[in-house]
């Protein structure tokens, strides 16, 4: 039996709707992070005051970034994770925009810098050991593959490796849909579980 206690899953959600099919995914993969005996943190995007990024370029600040605002309780929870999960409904083919400020604030941890040699390169600031899984809810007819491009290149920016991703795909507009779904919720407790229990990734 592997220990996951004193280790943490963060689930960045990025719907709006709480009681929603994405809200409700992100509440199981917890369930079963916690279950195991890890920790989980539920960050909701539609919850924070976070600036859009504005793209200040190689070595603008030894911080993060140059804002302070919700994005530093962000950062903190990311750079402590052992997993993350993100989880966004499908806006117009894409990931909602409150998912998209936070991801876009996190360019900076792998930041552009100046090479004392001459040049600029890409830094991560965090080795790549978390597995990352990503969450979704979309109609039977749209796609949702899109998103999770953007969600594999922001988690491998941030020291994750995507494994798998969970998708709701529904013909109803029934907000937290996905509760008729009960083993579409349990491979999201088992998602959580999983990442959870797994060892950190070689690097
Ligand atoms: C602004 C907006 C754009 C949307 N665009 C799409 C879309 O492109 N494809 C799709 O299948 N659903 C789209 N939807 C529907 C949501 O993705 C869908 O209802 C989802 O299940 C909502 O999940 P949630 O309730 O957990 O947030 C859109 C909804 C909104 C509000």
């Amino acid at each position: 039996m592997v220990s996951a206690r004193g280790r943490s899953l963060v689930a960045l959600d990025g719907s709006p709707v709480r009681g929603g099919s994405v809200d409700l995914l992100l509440e199981a993969v917890c369930d079963g992070a916690r279950a195991a005996g890890g920790e989980a943190t539920h960050v909701v995007c539609d919850g924070l005051e976070v600036k859009p990024c504005q793209a200040c370029g190689p070595d603008a600040t030894t911080g993060f970034c140059v804002f302070h605002d919700d994005m530093d309780g962000v950062y903190a929870a990311l750079r402590d994770a052992h997993a993350v999960v993100v989880g966004s409904p499908i806006y117009f083919d894409a990931v909602s925009a409150q998912l998209k400020l936070v991801m876009d604030r996190c360019n900076c941890i792998t930041p552009l810098v100046r090479r004392p040699g001459g040049g600029e390169g890409f830094r991560p600031l965090w080795p790549r050991t978390r597995r990352g899984a990503f969450v979704t809810a979309c109609s039977t007819r749209h796609r949702y593959d899109l998103a999770e491009r953007s969600v594999r290149g922001f988690l491998k920016w941030i020291g994750a490796r995507w494994e798998e991703t969970l998708a709701w795909q529904h013909e109803d507009n029934d907000a937290g849909s996905v509760a008729r779904d009960p083993a579409l919720l349990e491979r999201a407790r088992a998602l959580g579980r999983r990442l959870i229990e797994a060892a950190p990734l070689e690097v």
